[in-house]
């Protein structure tokens, strides 16, 4: 069954949605849907792939290892998690074992995200990992390829960039490499904050 736009007039209608959800599989064997946190006004929202194992325990996305990094690179730009980013991801509910989303789980979920970006209507949205790039935009080319570049996205300013789990995986800082270039975009998507 469809779920039209403007569906929901908040995100709390929206999150009350989620909670009892079963338009996927993953309904059956999450703790808790994810749904966001931060600021609801914020100007950029972060869209991430699916919860992980603490994110599906404590409600809340990147929690774990990898929002724990988050939250340093935004706050190495000043950006504050709790009043200048919104969080969330393509999907609410946990996959078993932390496997990418099939593309059912994920058109299942997109409608709840599209309303998440109407109702938050930020004007910079970050896209981490090409898992939430191509389930967005349907851009499938590599990562590595599109991190960093502007895209422009139903009126808005979209950036590709590194998940966080990928630069846990590949820590090199010099020039050039994974973390450096992290750098690099965080602070094009600063510029365009202010
Ligand atoms: N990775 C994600 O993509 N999202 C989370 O919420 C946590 C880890």
């Amino acid at each position: 069954i469809p779920i039209p736009a403007d569906t929901y007039p908040t995100i709390d209608d929206l999150a009350q949605h989620c909670c009892i959800c079963q338009r996927c599989e993953l309904g059956k064997t999450r703790t808790h849907a994810v749904v966001g946190r931060g600021n609801l006004q914020a100007t950029i929202m972060i869209i991430g792939e699916a919860p992980g194992q603490q994110e599906d325990e404590i409600g809340l996305p990147f929690v774990g290892k990898s929002g724990q990094l988050l939250d340093k690179i935004l706050a190495s730009v000043e950006l504050n998690p709790d009043n200048d980013v919104y969080i969330c991801n393509i999907v609410k509910c946990r996959p078993p074992e932390n496997r990418v989303p099939t593309p059912d789980e994920m058109a299942a979920c997109k409608p709840y995200l599209l309303e998440q970006i109407r109702l938050v209507n930020p004007k910079i949205i970050l896209l981490t990992g090409a898992t939430a790039v191509k389930a967005v935009t349907g851009d499938k080319r590599p990562i590595t390829k599109i991190r960093g570049q502007w895209l422009e996205w139903s009126g808005r300013l979209c950036m590709p960039i590194f998940h966080p789990s990928y630069l846990l995986r590949n820590p090199a800082k010099e020039k050039g490499k994974p973390k450096w270039l992290m750098w690099q975009d965080i602070q094009a998507v600063r510029a365009k904050f202010d």
